[in-house]
């Protein structure tokens, strides 16, 4: 199985010192930083874009950005965000009907691909030709939108039963995830994990970092176990 990362969403960091905030994360064990891009199009939100995602790349350098586009024309940003350094590009699989050039324009454009699940898509909606193409599924655990809302935990199925089928492939969760509801996660078997309130808002991020790495650690040792 992949190895455990951990993605703070910096959704609930201070925006207005972004670059700091993300630094705080990698100094606490964060590996990847998770940037959380609305267009107030696919969700009624907005929150920012790749002109912010490029001073955060230049004010951190060797920063891993895990862009979680959740925008209507996902093909339309491809260029933009890997312009602004983006190391990941995930999109929602509910935003397009046509995945596959978007993943191929992804890649000539050097960035891993992710494609994302919201709470009402099933698991099927990511085919095996889908999966195979991209590096990261990413099945959410709220609905996408805004941070701090409760963890679904009707979601977790899907993620177990995207493991099954894609024992390689990294596979994240997203929404409502910190120390209370990481068990479940880890135990489905996903490997990234993103958490923006649980970890931002802990007195000791450091300490949330790696409790929700070693849970994961733990939860991939029992299975290897099997
Ligand atoms: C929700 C975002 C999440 C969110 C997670 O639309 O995709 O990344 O920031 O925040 P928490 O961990 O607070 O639910
Ligand atoms: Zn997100």
């Amino acid at each position: 199985m992949p190895r455990a990362i951990i993605s703070p969403s910096v959704l609930a960091s201070d925006f207005g010192q972004l670059t700091a905030e993300c630094k705080r994360m990698i100094k606490g064990g964060a590996e990847w930083l998770h940037m959380d891009v609305m267009d107030g199009h696919f969700v009624p939100n907005i929150t920012m874009g790749a002109p912010v995602l490029a001073c955060v790349s230049k004010g951190v350098p060797g920063i891993f950005m895990d862009c979680h586009m959740m925008v209507s024309q996902p093909e339309k940003w491809v260029d933009d965000i890997a312009d602004a350094g983006g190391s990941l590009y995930c999109f929602h699989l509910e935003a397009t009907t046509d995945p596959l050039p978007i993943i191929d324009h992804i890649h000539q454009r050097n960035m891993k691909a992710g494609v994302a699940i919201s709470p009402d898509t099933p698991s099927t909606a990511i085919t095996d030709e889908i999966a195979n193409a991209a590096d990261m599924l990413l099945v959410m655990t709220v609905y996408p939108g805004r941070g701090g809302q409760k963890f679904l935990e009707r979601c977790v199925p899907k993620v177990a039963e995207l493991r099954a089928r894609f024992p390689d492939k990294d596979i994240e969760v997203d929404g409502g995830v910190g120390p209370k509801t990481i068990d479940v996660c880890a135990d489905a078997g996903s490997n990234v994990i993103v958490a923006g309130t649980a970890i931002f808002g802990a007195p000791e991020p450091e300490k949330v970092i790696s409790l929700l790495k070693s849970t994961v650690d733990k939860a991939q040792a029992k299975a290897a176990a099997k």
